[in-house]
């Protein structure tokens, strides 16, 4: 308690003096939805004149690039100040060589939402699972993923993405040094003004069942439990961070952010760097699920779920509901 808070208590405390009028509530509510610090996840596929339905993501779509306009504008009118980029190769192999494809669909996209939307700030995505054959996030070898063989994979399509004009690097792998091996490559190709978000606290989550349905990248074989968190872990989530952050990462995310509060919240209070959690495709999906059968208020719900995660400390959310949120905050 404050020392400025009568002893006294009730009845000369009502705390509900304060929740009369919507406008009252309004002017004290001690956390807002900014949409200039949402990020809206985009899939973009090989192709022309494609935008695919998401089954498990309503209302989410691939885009070809051709097709791109059609998602940035409402991007833009909603006031949402970024969009974080995944690709879907035409095809892929045992090393993921589509993820550092020049023409691939990401570094692309880049180029045409760089000549259509300038002032949007472009994220992108760094992991191989995308691009791999096996659906793994590096290199295979035997049943195990070869931490340091992958390093020099992701630090060239950082490098590539860089090139085509990315705003943002974002390797969502969890190798180990992959931010270091990430910078060294951005350095050395002259992009040291480019930032890192390194995804440092990324758990081995089922809520990211429907992005591998969205991406076509669900391990063929095992899962990620090798390199991604353990949902039981709370102090390891630090060293993580302390690691990217010694290695050259300016902000670091946590993912899932809805399961892990705590952890926002740790990581908020253990760094100075921006904070970004991710609000992954399980936890929109299930709100969008339940409010199709008329189980829950999904408007209500989806602002209620992201307020929580900035209230735990996030100074940066992607949502798949940016959008939607973004606009209705801006009305
Ligand atoms: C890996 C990556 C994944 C997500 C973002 N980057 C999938 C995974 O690790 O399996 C999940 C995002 C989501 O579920 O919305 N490239």
């Amino acid at each position: 308690m404050s020392e400025n808070t009568p002893a006294s208590g009730f009845p000369t405390i009502r705390p509900r003096r304060l929740r009369r009028t919507s406008a009252l509530r309004r002017s004290v509510a001690e956390t807002r939805i900014d949409p200039a610090s949402l990020v809206m996840p985009l899939f973009v596929i090989a192709g022309d004149d494609q935008v695919n339905p998401i089954a498990s993501l309503p209302g989410q779509n691939q885009w070809s690039v051709d097709r791109l306009s059609d998602i940035i504008k409402p991007v833009l009118a909603s006031g949402v100040d970024g969009v974080m980029l995944f690709g879907i190769p035409a095809a892929k192999d045992d090393t993921g060589s589509g993820a550092w494809d020049p023409e691939g669909p990401v570094p692309r996209a880049i180029a045409e939402i760089d000549a259509i939307a300038p002032d949007l700030t472009v994220w992108a995505d760094v992991c191989l699972c995308e691009y791999t054959s096996h659906g793994h996030c590096g290199v295979v070898s035997g049943k195990t993923i070869d931490n340091d063989a992958t390093l020099p994979l992701l630090a060239r399509a950082a490098a590539v993405y860089a090139d085509a004009g990315a705003d943002v690097i974002a390797p969502s792998d969890m190798m180990d040094g992959r931010v270091g091996a990430i910078r060294a490559a951005l350095d050395a190709g002259g992009h040291v003004d480019l930032p890192i978000c390194s995804y440092s606290v990324k758990y081995a989550s089922a809520f990211y069942g429907p992005f591998r349905e969205a991406a076509g990248s669900a391990p063929a074989f095992g899962d990620r439990r090798s390199h991604q968190m353990d949902p039981a872990n709370r102090r390891e989530a630090m060293i993580e961070v302390h690691q990217d952050l010694a290695e050259g990462a300016d902000m670091v995310m946590v993912k899932p952010a809805g399961p892990y509060l705590d952890i926002v919240a740790d990581v908020r209070r253990t760094v100075d760097v921006p904070v970004v959690a991710y609000q992954v495709s399980g936890e929109y999906a299930a709100i969008k699920a339940a409010a199709a059968n008329g189980w829950l208020d999904g408007e209500t719900a989806m602002t209620e779920a992201v307020t929580g995660i900035f209230r735990a400390g996030a100074d940066i959310v992607l949502t798949y509901a940016a959008v939607e949120l973004g606009g209705s905050v801006t009305s």
